[in-house]
């Protein structure tokens, strides 16, 4: 089965770090299973440092409109125009300080499908969410207003985040990260959407990437802070590759 490990770089680096973890990504874990994901200001260096690999670029965000009136944002075919094979959508770090509802956010995965972008569909819940035992509810409410807008033959992705797992260093158990992946992808064979890959992200690093890789359903990774090191998002990436 494929997998798939990407890096989320947020707002770390600047152009000329950026720079140099693109080449050591592209020497230590070359591949087309793999993607970074640079602060969109970097995206053009950032590509010519991958240019003669076949690691994937991807922007942290996408407009859900076209070219026109909105400030600040980059639409799909900028992102296409610059390079991007993928956009990061929905990130949690997004919807709860940008508040961005569901229904902009399947608005943003359908802008991305239409450019022959592949959106990541980023869901997960809070730590008062779980705690309450309506993780699942939470995480569905997110998941499927982008589901509709799917159609099957689309390429896109679901990465399931959970809040409370991200930059904490705390990691959901396999187990329960397992629960959710097979919640998420019994709701993608019901559309028979079921060729999409499952990634978990949140406080992965390369001790616990086995045990994830491991799990039926977990198709790879979402990578944040320990994306920022060469070595240990290669270390990650092998842990994924040893599944195929
Ligand atoms: P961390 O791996 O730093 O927890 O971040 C996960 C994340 O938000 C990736 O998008």
């Amino acid at each position: 089965m494929s997998t798939f490990v990407a890096g989320n770089w947020k707002t770390h680096l600047l152009n000329d770090s950026a720079v140099a973890l693109a080449s050591d990504v592209a020497e230590l874990c070359n591949g087309t299973d793999v993607a970074v994901f640079p602060p969109a200001v970097y995206a053009q260096s950032v590509r010519q440092a991958l240019a003669n690999s076949q690691v994937g670029l991807g922007l942290q965000d996408l407009s859900d409109l076209g070219p026109g009136a909105t400030t600040g944002d980059i639409c799909a075919d900028q992102a296409r125009d610059i390079g991007c094979q993928y956009v990061l959508v929905g990130h949690s770090e997004r919807r709860i300080r940008q508040q961005e509802s569901s229904d902009w956010v399947a608005a943003k995965a359908k802008a991305a499908v239409d450019a022959k972008l592949v959106p990541l569909v980023c869901v997960g819940e809070t730590l008062q969410e779980r705690e309450s035992g309506r993780h699942v509810d939470a995480v569905m409410q997110q998941l499927l207003p982008a589901l509709q807008v799917m159609q099957s033959g689309d390429r896109f992705m679901v990465a399931y985040e959970p809040v409370w797992a991200i930059g904490t260093g705390k990691t959901a158990s396999a187990e329960d990260a397992q629960a959710m992946h097979a919640q998420i992808r019994l709701q993608l064979a019901e559309r028979g959407l079921e060729q999409t890959l499952v990634l978990y992200g949140g406080s992965v690093k390369a001790a616990n990437a086995s045990e994830l890789a491991e799990q039926p359903d977990i198709d790879g990774a979402l990578v944040g802070g320990a994306a920022l090191n060469g070595q240990e998002f290669a270390a990650i990436v092998a842990a994924f590759r040893e599944k195929k």
